[in-house]
């Protein structure tokens, strides 16, 4: 069974294996490791809210995907998802959809934000799109990869612009 829980960076070994997770399959391919992503993010890495798909395994959790909610950024009831990924071997299970869901809730639940943005890859534009998020403006490079803005606005803002 795979559940969805949200941990921070003192969690050890769970906080581990998403930095392990983040380096496989985000940060590595675009030259990075989390050393750098903090350089480039410094002090984010404990403002983030780290969601994690964790399964148990005999030798106890492990973690097969994270996202991490930046709240309110870059301003007030705003909020970013980053470092999305799920492991490749787990991939099309439905896991990535799960965490996103997460993230929605606890952003336009708890946290009361009325939007969500994201800087999709162009190749997972898709996948937003298939939980109901939308393009929001042109392609632009990022770490010289081609990305899209995609957003989903909170419910119930939805129904007060109609
Ligand atoms: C993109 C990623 C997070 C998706 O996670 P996942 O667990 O494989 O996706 P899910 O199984 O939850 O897929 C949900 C839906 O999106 C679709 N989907 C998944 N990835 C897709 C993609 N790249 N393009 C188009 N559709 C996609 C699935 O087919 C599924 O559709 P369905 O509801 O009709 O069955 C994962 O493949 C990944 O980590 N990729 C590498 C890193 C990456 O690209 N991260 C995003 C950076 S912006």
């Amino acid at each position: 069974m795979v559940r969805i829980k949200r941990i921070t960076p003192s969690d050890g070994a769970l906080y581990a294996q998403e930095v392990a997770l983040r380096e496989q399959v985000l940060l590595r391919p675009l030259g990075l490791d989390i050393h750098k992503f903090r350089d480039l993010f410094p002090g984010y890495e404990d403002r983030f809210e780290h969601f994690v798909a964790v399964f148990d395994h005999p030798s106890g959790e492990r973690v097969i995907g994270c996202a991490l909610l930046l709240a309110d950024y870059p301003e007030r009831g705003i909020g970013k998802l980053m470092q999305m990924a799920v492991d490749p071997q787990r991939q099309g299970e439905g896991l990535g959809r799960r965490l996103v869901v997460e993230v929605e809730c606890r952003a336009f639940g708890e946290l009361g934000l009325r939007e969500l943005f994201c800087h999709s890859q162009k190749g997972a534009k898709g996948f937003y799109e298939k939980l109901g998020w939308a393009r929001d403006g042109d392609e632009f490079s990022e770490a010289g990869i081609p990305h899209l803005k995609m957003s989903l606005v909170a419910p119930d803002e939805e129904e007060e612009v109609e």
